[in-house]
C-alpha cells in the first residue's frame, strides 16, 4: 500500500500520425515533399547529362563513373591515337620513340630534341592551327602536352569540394524529409530502416567516390548507394504523400 504511492505511472505517449496533423501542416508537408521530389528528379537529369558518354558510349554506365573518378590510366590520348586511328601516319620505330618519351613523363627537353622533328615530319600537316581542323595542335610543346598527360580522373581537391557540399546539403534534405516521414504509420522495423537508409547511402556513396579514385571497382558501390538513396527518398515521399491525404484514423 505504502510503497505503491511512490511508483508513478509513465504517461503513455501515442506518437502523432499524419491524421493528427492540422490542414496547415499537411499543406506545408505536401508542398515541401513535392518540391524536394522535383529537385531530386532535376539532380538525376543533371547527373545523366554530365556523365552520359564520358567513356564514348551513350548512356550512363559503370565505365562512365569509373572513368570520371579513376580516369583512363591505360595511357595518354596521344598513345591511343598512335596505336589507333593515327597509326598509318607514322613508322613503328618513330612511334616507339614517342611512346618511350610519354612513359618517361613527356619532358620538354627531350621533346625539342627527339619528338618535335618526328611530329613536324608526320603530323603537323594536319595538326596545326593553319590546317583549320578542330584537332589537337601538335606544332608546339603546350599543344602536345595536352594529349600527353595520363588521365587520372577528377582531382582529389575537387572531390573534397563536391563531397563537403553534398554531405551538408544531403544531410539537411534527409533530415527534413525524415522529419515529415516520422508521422507515417508503418511497421516499426520498416520505418526505422527507411529513416536511416538515406544517411547510410549518402555516406557510402561519397566514401565510394574516393575509393573509386583508388580502384575503379568501387564504381559499382557509387551506383548502388546512389540507387538506395533514390529509392529510400522515393518511398519516404510517396508513403508520406499517400498517408497525408488518404489515411484516416480508425475508431479502435
Ligand atoms: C591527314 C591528316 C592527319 C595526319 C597526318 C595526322 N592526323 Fe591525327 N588526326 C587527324 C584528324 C582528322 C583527327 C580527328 C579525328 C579522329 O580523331 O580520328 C585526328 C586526331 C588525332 C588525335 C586526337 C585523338 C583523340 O583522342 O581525340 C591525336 C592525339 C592525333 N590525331 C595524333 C596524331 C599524330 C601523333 C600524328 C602523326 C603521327 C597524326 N595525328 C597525324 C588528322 C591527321
Amino acid at each position: 500500500m505504502d510503497k505503491k504511492k511512490h511508483i508513478e505511472t509513465c504517461p503513455v505517449v501515442i506518437p502523432r500520425r499524419f491524421y493528427d496533423c492540422t490542414l496547415n501542416e499537411k499543406l506545408l508537408y505536401t508542398s515541401f515533399l513535392l518540391l524536394a521530389g522535383l529537385a531530386y528528379l532535376m539532380a538525376l537529369a543533371y547527373l545523366y547529362t554530365s556523365y552520359n558518354g564520358i567513356d564514348g558510349e551513350p548512356g550512363l554506365s559503370v565505365e562512365d563513373v569509373a572513368e570520371n573518378y579513376y580516369g583512363n590510366r591505360s595511357g595518354t590520348r596521344l598513345e591511343s591515337a598512335l596505336r589507333g586511328p593515327m597509326a598509318g601516319y607514322i613508322e613503328t620505330e618513330q612511334r616507339n620513340h614517342i611512346v618511350e618519351w610519354l612513359k618517361s613523363g613527356a619532358p620538354e627537353a627531350d621533346y625539342t630534341r627527339l619528338i618535335k622533328p618526328i611530329l613536324a615530319e608526320r603530323c603537323v600537316v594536319c595538326h596545326s592551327p593553319s590546317s583549320g581542323l578542330q584537332i589537337p595542335d601538335l606544332s608546339n610543346y603546350t599543344g602536345v602536352k595536352q594529349v600527353a598527360n595520363v588521365d587520372t580522373g577528377v582531382s582529389l581537391h575537387s572531390l573534397m569540394k563536391v563531397s563537403h557540399i553534398h554531405l551538408f546539403g544531403i544531410a539537411l534534405v534527409a533530415l527534413a524529409i525524415g522529419l515529415v516521414f516520422r508521422f507515417a504509420l508503418l511497421p516499426t522495423w520498416f520505418q526505422y530502416t527507411l529513416t536511416l537508409s538515406p544517411f547510410v547511402a549518402i555516406f557510402t556513396d561519397i566514401a565510394a567516390w574516393f575509393l573509386t579514385k583508388w580502384d575503379p571497382i568501387y564504381a559499382y558501390t557509387v551506383i548502388i548507394a546512389g540507387a538506395v538513396l533514390g529509392l529510400s527518398w522515393a518511398l519516404q515521399i510517396l508513403i508520406s504523400l499517400y498517408q497525408i491525404w488518404f489515411l484516416r484514423c480508425r475508431a479502435d
